[in-house]
C-alpha cells in the first residue's frame, strides 16, 4: 500500500512477535520505519544494507496497514509480497501492525565490530578460496549465520557466511574483477588484519525437531557446512549440492563426514558419474511436508528451490533461505 495521509504526529502500535514466542508492543512514529522504531525502544532487529537491497530483515505482516517502501524485487519478491512478507528496514506502517519474525528475541542484541588476524588463506576449488581469521573481540553467532567482512586498503566490506559451527572459517567464491575476490587471490596473506563485524541474519539452524532438507548452490554450501556440524546427527539430514562444474566442488570430503545423505548436481557434464547432470533443483524430489528446509545460494536458484518446495505442500514457515546477493 502506497502512503496516503500518514497522521501527522499520531504514534502506532507495533506488535512484534519472535520465532521463539516473545512478543513485543511498541509505539512507532508514522514516518519511521518498523526497524527504527524498535531501534528507539532498545531492539536492534536483524539488518544489514538497509536499504531493501539484502533481504536480511524480512518479516511478516500479519495484521495492519502499510507501505512497504523501496524494496528491491531481489530481495522481496511479488510473490512474497503478496503473501505479506515485508523488509522491516523499509516497511512504513499507516497503523497499528503486527509483524512476525523468523529469529528469536535473542538475536536482537546487535552485532559486535571488531578486527581479526587472517591466519590461513586456502585454494580449495577452481573458483574457491577457504580463509581462517582469529577475531580479537568474540563474535557469537547462530550456525548459518554471517559476517561483514572489510577488504583491506578498499574500504568496502562484504558479507560471508561462517562455514564452521564455532570459528571464523569462510569460504569466498573468486568473482572476476570482485573487490574481495581480488584481494584473496591476489595479495591476501596470513598476518593481514580486517575488520570484521557481525552476527547478522536470520538463517540459522532451528531446533532440529524434524528432519532436514538443505539445498546449497556454489559458495551457499558454506552456512550448510557450519549447520551440519551443530545439527550432530539429531534429526535425518539429506544435502543437495549443486555448482557449474564438479572443478567447482569443494568440501567433500567434510560432507562425507557429515552424516547427511548428500546428493550432487553439476551443469557441466562428466566428471564423477554418481553425480546428477543439471540444476541441483532438479534433485528436489517429494521432500515431504513435515520438515525444515534450508536454501542458500545465488537468488535464482533460491526462487526455484522454494516454488518446488511450496508445491510440494511445504509450508513457507518451514522455508529458511539465504540469497547471495552481492553486497
Ligand atoms: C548474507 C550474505 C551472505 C553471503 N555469504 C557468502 C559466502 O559465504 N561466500 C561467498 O562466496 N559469497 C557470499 N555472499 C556473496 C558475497 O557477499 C558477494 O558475492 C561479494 O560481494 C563478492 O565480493 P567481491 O568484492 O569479490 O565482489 P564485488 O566487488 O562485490 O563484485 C564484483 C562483480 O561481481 C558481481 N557480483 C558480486 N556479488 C555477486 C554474486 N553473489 N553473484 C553474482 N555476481 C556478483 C558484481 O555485480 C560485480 O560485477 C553473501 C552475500 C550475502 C548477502
Ligand atoms: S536490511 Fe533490509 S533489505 Fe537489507
Amino acid at each position: 500500500m502506497r502512503p496516503k495521509d500518514r497522521g501527522g504526529g499520531m504514534s502506532l502500535r507495533l506488535r512484534l512477535a519472535f520465532e521463539d514466542g516473545t512478543e513485543r508492543e511498541i509505539a512507532g512514529l508514522p514516518w519511521q520505519t518498523v526497524f527504527q522504531a524498535a531501534q528507539a525502544h532498545g531492539i536492534e532487529l536483524a539488518t544489514d544494507c538497509r536499504e531493501g537491497a539484502c533481504a536480511t530483515c524480512k518479516a511478516r505482516c500479519i495484521e495492519g496497514d502499510y507501505d512497504v517502501g523501496d524494496a528491491s524485487p531481489e530481495a522481496l519478491t511479488a510473490e512474497e509480497e503478496a503473501e505479506g512478507f515485508v523488509l522491516t528496514c523499509q516497511m512504513l506502517p499507516l497503523g497499528d501492525c503486527a509483524l512476525c519474525f523468523p529469529y528469536p528475541f535473542s538475536l536482537t542484541g546487535g552485532a559486535v565490530s571488531t578486527q581479526a588476524v587472517l591466519t590461513a588463506v586456502e585454494r580449495v576449488a577452481e573458483d574457491t578460496v577457504r580463509f581462517d581469521l582469529a577475531p580479537d573481540r568474540e563474535i557469537p553467532f547462530l550456525p548459518g549465520q554471517y559476517a561483514q567482512i572489510g577488504v583491506p586498503g578498499a574500504g568496502a566490506e562484504r558479507a560471508f557466511s561462517f562455514s564452521r559451527r564455532d570459528r571464523a572459517e569462510f569460504h569466498a567464491r573468486l568473482l572476476p574483477d570482485g573487490l574481495m575476490s581480488g584481494y584473496l587471490a591476489a595479495r591476501a596473506k596470513p598476518g593481514d588484519r580486517l575488520d570484521l563485524s557481525g552476527p547478522y541474519g536470520g538463517f540459522f539452524l532451528r531446533e532440529p525437531v524434524r528432519p532436514v532438507l538443505m539445498v546449497a548452490g556454489g559458495t551457499g554450501l558454506a552456512p550448510m557446512l557450519a549447520m551440519l556440524e551443530a545439527l550432530e546427527g539429531r534429526q535425518p539430514a539429506v544435502l543437495l549440492y549443486g555448482a557449474a562444474s564438479a572443478r567447482r566442488l569443494f568440501a567433500l570430503d567434510r560432507l562425507a563426514d557429515s552424516g547427511a545423505r548428500v546428493r550432487v548436481a553439476v551443469e557441466e557434464p562428466g566428471g564423477n558419474p554418481s553425480f546428477h547432470t543439471g540444476f541441483v533443483t532438479d534433485l528436489i524430489d517429494r521432500p515431504g511436508s513435515d520438515i525444515d528446509a534450508y536454501v542458500c545460494g545465488p537468488p535464482a536458484m533460491i526462487d526455484a528451490a522454494r516454488a518446488r518446495l511450496r508445491a510440494a505442500g511445504l509450508a513457507e514457515e518451514r522455508i529458511h533461505c539465504e540469497r547471495f546477493l552481492p553486497s
